[in-house]
């Protein structure tokens, strides 16, 4: 009797898998690079997030994220009545957002951080402990749990960079048709395979209305749908932030976007082999925010705001609280440092402030005046003379 060998890393393991089922559909293989229980890229103890890790996220690059972000989130808790209220977030990597939201509620919002419960559903048990260590200080603030078991509530629910790091199918169109790639093993090396696109991605193309042209490839996120079922019924009333990278569905699938966005990000190196440092690297892929718009009004989650995170940004007060941190700085050079470091939350080349999108939906909540909505238009200028 032949015995099956077990793998002893997570390259066997997706190999045995590839043997066994003739091939691994890419999101598949996506899912075990990322969270493989054992050899997953956010499942291991490692630096992901920061200088020591692999990527920034804008969180990690200036408390001053967190302290707009609370900003608007106030005014939520103020449009809810003032009740108790929940705010979840998925996804909350080392707990940096978490932590500069609890910390500016707590100054500036006593009345609010008291009615607080902040609620972190997180799949890597890594980042379940650097959580709890970052937001030790608000230890009484903070829950964890999964998203079946978490209870119908009023608040918010936010996430940051979580969407681009759902694992993604790869697609490619070719004499008209549409086809799926698949994960193969070929002379003992990972390669891919063509087979044609499953009615399930071609039935989502037509709900898009928007499809890949010829010639390109494009990913597409089928677990988006799914997700915000499970989410929208236990939001009673209240609101959902979402905060990642990525364009409506017309831009994302554009003829010039010719090789997709799937990207990998090795200690600050881009790249785009997934084939490489399995379960060594991350992956990621551009949101499509059509789709998330979409999905959400089939849910009862309005759109009430979507734009570029530099004019959120800039809405909550981005120019104002520059001015002040600077104010404050009586040596140049940091002073310099700091402009250095807030730029790159709003910069739209090579920086967090254009491809970075925010979009707001709410449920069994009219159709409020957000203050992320303020125009550059209304921010107050000083006098010229
Ligand atoms: C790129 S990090 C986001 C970092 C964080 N939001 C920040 O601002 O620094 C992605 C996070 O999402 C988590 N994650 C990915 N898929 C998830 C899922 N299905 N449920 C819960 N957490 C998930 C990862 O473990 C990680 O903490």
């Amino acid at each position: 009797m032949m015995t099956e060998q077990i793998p002893t890393s997570l390259g066997e393991m997706i190999r045995a898998e590839i043997h066994r089922a003739g091939g691994l559909e890419f999101s598949r293989y996506m899912e075990h690079c990322l969270y493989h229980p054992q050899w997953g890229y956010y499942m291991q103890p490692r630096q992901r997030i920061g200088a020591q890790g692999d990527f920034f996220t804008s969180s990690s690059v200036h408390h001053l994220f967190g302290a707009l972000i609370a900003r608007q989130l106030f005014q939520m808790w103020q449009l809810l009545g003032e009740q108790p209220f929940t705010l979840v977030e998925q996804g909350a990597g080392e707990g940096h957002l978490a932590l500069d939201i609890l910390t500016a509620l707590q100054q500036s919002a006593p009345a609010c951080y008291a009615r607080l419960c902040y609620q972190i559903i997180e799949i890597s048990p890594d980042n379940r402990q650097r959580q709890a260590a970052t937001l030790e200080p608000h230890a009484d603030r903070v829950r964890w749990c999964c998203l079946e078991e978490l209870e119908p509530f009023e608040g918010c629910f936010l996430s940051n960079e979580l969407v681009d790091a759902f694992p993604v199918s790869l697609l490619e169109k070719k004499q008209g048709q549409l086809f799926q790639v698949y994960v193969v093993e070929k002379e003992g090396v990972l390669s891919e395979e063509l087979r044609p696109a499953t009615d399930e991605v071609k039935r989502h193309f037509q709900g898009l209305g928007v499809e890949p042209v010829e010639g390109n490839r494009a990913e597409v996120c089928l677990a988006v749908a799914p997700w915000m079922a499970q989410l929208a019924p236990r939001l009673r009333k209240g609101f959902m932030l979402t905060i990642d990278y990525g364009y409506p569905a017309a831009e994302l699938y554009a003829p010039f976007r010719r090789d997709g966005t799937l990207m990998c990000y090795h200690r600050h190196q881009a790249n785009d082999n997934p084939y490489q440092r399995i379960g060594e690297q991350d992956m990621t892929a551009h949101v499509d925010f059509t789709l998330l718009q979409q999905t959400g009004d089939r849910l009862g989650l309005r759109t009430l705001y979507f734009g570029e995170q530099y004019r959120f940004l800039i809405g909550l007060g981005f120019v104002e609280e520059l001015m002040r941190l600077q104010a404050r700085e009586p040596d140049e050079k940091r002073a310099c440092a700091l402009r250095m470091t807030l730029k790159n939350l709003i910069v739209p080349d090579g920086g967090m402030g254009e491809t970075f999108k925010v979009l707001i939906q709410g449920k069994n909540v009219d159709a409020p005046a957000l203050i992320c909505a303020r125009s550059i238009r209304d921010l107050p200028m000083p006098e010229l003379i």
